[in-house]
């Protein structure tokens, strides 16, 4: 039922999520129930795929008109595009792309709004919001472990809203060259663990470290997360992870990747559709997909 093959015609507009793994996306049980509440002739599909570019050149039919782009093709996503925003031109990554009548392919990054405004309404919900008029992450230390699609689009965030922005990697040469671009810091992920040269920072989490069905390992060991005030992961399958745990347990405040995603759905349904997104409904199904 959730494909609904049945209603499949000449002009159903086909699109999908793009990634490897990608039996762990929420997406197709999100945009397929959204897609028939708002009259959208529409279908929604998890998309294996090993290379991105020749995915592309293969469904070329008119018809394969949307993409969300996850785990790890947001950067190869963003080679394919003939045109792209130029929010992820800054970002250097794209998380969703969409084919014009033309067959141009257009590439946006609506993580980079998503995952921001949760933490900033987390921020401000558990009263460690900046004082003044700006963002509640201005001034802020903004610790973003990865320098992937997502690490870059939070760095980038971070930057935007004024904060001073941090990147932890496993592979360090990712972190300077993410940490340049955003006149930041860049430490080896393994170094976090000792570096607080203050308190109350704010930490995000990009690596896939914790997704399932890895869900027993962590990015930072918790005895580094007391150091934090608010702790965000991008991750949300679990709902869970185990440093979102930990750092609860350690007395921060925290943030969950289903937010940062629902902001993300939200927008991508606007873009596929031209239709307001069910916002409502978008929500309850993640909240009854999730655990
Ligand atoms: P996305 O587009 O979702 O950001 P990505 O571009 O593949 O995905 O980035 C994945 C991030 O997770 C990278 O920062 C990666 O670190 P490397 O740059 O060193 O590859 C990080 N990552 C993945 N597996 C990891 C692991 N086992 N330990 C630490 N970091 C890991």
């Amino acid at each position: 039922e959730l494909y609904n093959f049945r209603l499949l015609e000449p002009g159903t507009k086909v699109h999908g999520v793009i990634g490897k793994p990608i039996g762990h996306s929420k997406s197709p049980h999100l945009y397929n129930p959204a897609f028939k509440a708002a009259g959208f002739n529409g279908i929604y599909l998890p998309l294996l795929v090993d290379n991105v570019a020749n995915f592309l050149n293969t469904y070329s039919s008119p018809d394969f008109v949307g993409y969300s782009f996850t785990i790890p093709h947001k950067m190869a996503g963003f080679e394919c595009c003939d045109e792209i925003d130029p929010i992820a031109k800054g970002i250097g990554a794209i998380s969703c792309m969409i084919k014009k009548p033309n067959g141009n392919l257009i590439g946006y990054n609506v993580d980079y709004l998503g995952a921001i405004a949760a933490i900033e309404e987390g921020l401000i919900a558990s009263g460690n919001a900046s004082n003044g008029p700006g963002s509640p992450l201005a001034g802020k230390l903004f610790v973003v472990m990865g320098a992937g699609g997502a690490g870059k689009a939070l760095a980038y965030g971070g930057m935007e809203k004024g904060a001073r922005v941090v990147v932890a990697n496993r592979t360090f040469v990712k972190a300077q060259d993410l940490a340049a671009k955003v006149g930041g810091q860049a430490l080896h992920l393994s170094e976090l663990e000792h570096f607080h040269p203050e308190e109350g920072m704010v930490l995000a989490n990009t690596t896939s470290v914790g997704m399932k069905p890895n869900i027993d390992v962590t990015p930072l060991p918790k005895n580094a997360l007391k150091h934090y005030n608010l702790v965000f992961d991008a991750i949300y399958t679990p709902k869970w992870t185990r440093l979102l745990t930990e750092a609860k347990e350690s007395g921060a405040a925290v943030v969950f990747g289903t937010e940062m995603f629902l902001n993300q759905a939200f927008v991508q349904f606007e873009k596929f559709t031209g239709l307001p997104a069910p916002k409502e409904l978008i929500r309850e199904t993640l909240i009854k997909n999730t655990s």
